[in-house]
């Protein structure tokens, strides 16, 4: 069968596809809508696509296809690579169907390759947000195994495709974004973690030479998987440039028996001129799903900043008191409730309320909380297993573990292995007996450590990609269970950042460190994939756990108001001004947030680093609340304008400062003009296309202060 050139075109971007003769379709196009193409114009468009034959190489010229191969020609990373037994490496591939899907968006191509045994199916679509999306199934229609190396999805990029954008980072300081130049070669990020890691990037970008936020074309594309894991970014030597990515497996991880099959993870491509229409392709995905949390974000305290492990049950009743009373919705007691947990070195895995510590149960603090009006909320780490805790040492064959010896510890614990079928049914059992016997809305799903040398202790084989599977398989079993649970998945924060755990969980714990200045980086990346409601984002104390940095109240609760709001700290003893100036921003959030969390977000380019300006604009455009933070001293003096991105260019907002009680921050300046007027009652109303433009002056702040500024259209 020969497949017909496709064109999908959804939501601003088109796929364009091409027949190849040795294998699957060549990716021809992607990118901003090319419009209603006629059949005779995407005939036209690939016959001017052709690259020419040049000296010295093959006799045709390579093209990236959906899966590249020697046998098209390709002599880049390949797609596939697998083999029976060191045999049958090079499957040549012919398309035998091809269905576009009712919604026309949609296709399905199937191609096999008899002499090697193999059928592939690709899946690719455009959502109605325009991204484009990919999954690969791959069958062994042979006689004997086949074991899958990788096979990979690719992305091609544009032209104009000059610098590579992704993130790094570590414990308490994930996504950390670095730029570099698009260079002949391959740039890979790769995860033998076991999950992303506190390093991985949620988005591998490239783009157009300087492209921002605002403005430059850029692509880029997240792979929906929460175990070990590879994306890059390639030119070849021919000019084409590409990026793909894969799960990374392991020797003998993915085995096919005679007629079984390996599917891929779905990897997803956005594209943007700028990074906010890029990040908005993701939001507007994800909030379009069934599962999306549909009602109000609940403001939540969590217990662990405040308390550790002290809990202490007269201290946690005040801390609930004090929170409800300040408008907190969900109280988390986290860490240390269970049987033997004092501190980190033991009883993981005994997931039994603590009878010494908890003779009544968890009852009296569940109803207390419940009495006061706040759902109530309990951490497990449900993956993993202290060597000093009753189930390891009942079973210590259901530890992931190479022959003979356990794995180096991280943070005192080892993994339970969950594609053990047994030691999968005592956690979904212990799991299922503490949600139904007590009064939980919430989990907080944590994940303590890295996977190194993940076996199956009885039989030897790696386990990461069967655990991962296990893994979902739980949260959805649990979730069936429990219809009305909300999970937060956490993994030392943010080590585990993927739409794979984002299917099956309600939010994400973005990082550890809460320190302002930290977290303005830290949300800024994950949000370009992440939207702000499914990012846990809490107020700390005055001093940051994890820098030792001091920060005023207003900066540390006017910087994390935009996310799944909370409160970290002992907010048992506030002084009357801090009470009074949390339960503020507590308010102020309640107000906006159904605006924050279904609006569109949005980061200002300014070219002083110490400057930040990003903001929230409503769905209809008639409100946005921005936080402008200065997170250095900034290089003029005042600062110059802010301009915000966003809004109705025909609309006319009124600018106000959205916490007028604080009046003019700043260090003792005249009045600034703009501010001044709306503090007297009197806001300007300037057009969105002249705040895109012109802006307004920024006040001048002290170092590591924000000022939210709230934007509503004008009554006419
Ligand atoms: C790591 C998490 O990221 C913290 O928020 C806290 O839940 C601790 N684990 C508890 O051990």
């Amino acid at each position: 069968m020969s497949f017909e050139p496709l064109h999908l075109s959804s939501g601003g971007t088109s796929v364009v596809l091409e027949p190849h003769a040795y294998g699957l379709p060549a990716l021809t196009y992607w990118g901003p809508d090319l419009g209603d193409l006629a059949v005779g114009e995407i005939s036209a468009l690939i016959t001017a696509q052709q690259p020419q034959r040049v000296s010295g190489g093959i006799d045709i010229q390579a093209r990236l296809t959906l899966v590249p191969l020697e046998s098209t020609g390709w002599q880049g990373t390949p797609g596939l690579t697998g083999d029976r037994a060191g045999t049958h490496l090079y499957p040549r591939f012919t398309v035998v169907s091809a269905e576009r899907h009712s919604n026309g968006e949609t296709a399905v191509i199937d191609a096999r390759d008899d002499d090697a045994g193999l059928a592939l199916t690709a899946h690719v679509g455009l959502t109605t947000s325009g991204l484009f999306t990919q999954r690969l199934v791959l069958t062994n229609t042979g006689d004997d195994d086949y074991e899958v190396r990788s096979l990979k999805l690719f992305f091609p990029l544009h032209h104009t495709a000059a610098e590579v954008l992704d993130t790094t980072g570590r414990h308490l300081r994930e996504r950390t974004p670095q730029r570099h130049r698009l260079t002949a070669g391959t740039y890979a990020r790769t995860s033998r973690r076991g999950r992303p890691g506190a390093d991985a990037t949620v988005l591998l970008a490239a783009g157009a030479k300087g492209f921002g936020f605002e403005h430059g074309l850029v692509q880029g594309i997240h792979l929906v998987w929460s175990g070990n894991q590879q994306v890059l970014a390639e030119k070849t030597p021919a000019g084409s440039a590409f990026l793909a990515a894969s799960e990374v497996l392991l020797p003998g991880e993915v085995v096919l028996v005679p007629g079984e099959s390996y599917s891929t993870p779905e990897v997803i491509g956005s594209w943007g001129e700028g990074l906010n229409e890029l990040s908005g392709r993701f939001h507007q995905y994800l909030r379009a799903r069934k599962s999306h949390p549909q009602r109000a974000r609940p403001v939540t305290l969590n217990t662990w900043e405040a308390v550790y492990f002290d809990l202490d049950l007269p201290r946690l009743l005040a801390l609930a008191d004090r929170a409800a009373s300040l408008g907190v919705e969900r109280f988390v007691l986290d860490d240390g409730w269970f049987r033997g947990r004092r501190d980190d070195t033991s009883s993981l895995g005994d997931w039994y309320v603590d009878e010494t510590v908890w003779p009544e149960g968890l009852s009296p603090v569940i109803d207390h909380v419940r009495g006061l009006g706040m759902e109530f909320g309990l951490w497990f780490e449900p993956e993993m297993v202290s060597p000093d805790s009753d189930l390891a040492r009942a079973h210590p064959e259901w530890i992931l573990q190479p022959e003979g010896r356990l794995p180096l510890p991280g943070r005192q614990q080892q993994v339970l292995n969950l594609g053990n079928p047994d030691a999968y049914a005592y956690i979904l059992e212990r799991l299922d007996d503490i949600l139904t016997a007590n009064d939980i809305a919430y989990v907080k799903w944590d994940h303590n450590r890295d996977l190194l040398e993940a076996a199956d202790a009885l039989t030897g084989h790696a386990a990461v990609h069967r655990h991962v599977e296990a893994l979902y398989q739980l949260l959805d079993e649990l979730r069936r269970r429990h219809p009305r649970l909300e999970i937060e998945s956490c993994a030392s924060g943010g080590a585990r950042v993927d739409l794979g755990i984002l299917a099956r969980t309600d939010r994400i714990w973005t990082s550890d460190c809460i320190d302002p200045i930290d977290r303005l980086v830290n949300q800024k990346y994950t949000g370009l994939v992440v939207p702000p409601e499914l990012m846990g984002m809490h107020v700390g104390g005055p001093v940051s756990h994890s820098t030792g940095r001091a920060h005023t109240l207003p900066f540390r609760a006017g910087t994390a108001v935009f996310g799944h709001y909370g409160i970290e700290w002992d907010i048992s003893d506030l002084t009357d001004g801090e009470y009074e100036v949390l339960g503020r921003y507590v308010a102020l959030h309640r107000a906006w947030r159904d605006d924050l969390h279904r609006g569109a977000v949005v980061h200002a380019d300014l070219t002083d680093p110490a400057m930040d300006l990003r903001g929230i604009v409503s769905s209809d455009r008639q409100r946005a609340l921005f936080g402008y933070s200065l997170t250095g001293s900034s290089t003029s003096y005042p600062p110059g304008p802010l301009t915000f991105p966003g809004l109705d260019p025909d609309v006319h907002y009124e600018v106000r400062p959205a916490v007028p009680e604080e009046g003019h921050p700043g260090n003792g300046q005249s009045p600034l003009a703009w501010l001044q007027s709306a503090l007297d009652g009197e806001p300007l109303r300037l057009s969105g296309r002249t705040l895109a433009q012109a802006g307004v002056q920024a006040p001048v702040l002290l170092p590591e202060q924000t000022l939210l500024i709230e934007l509503r259209a004008a009554a006419c």
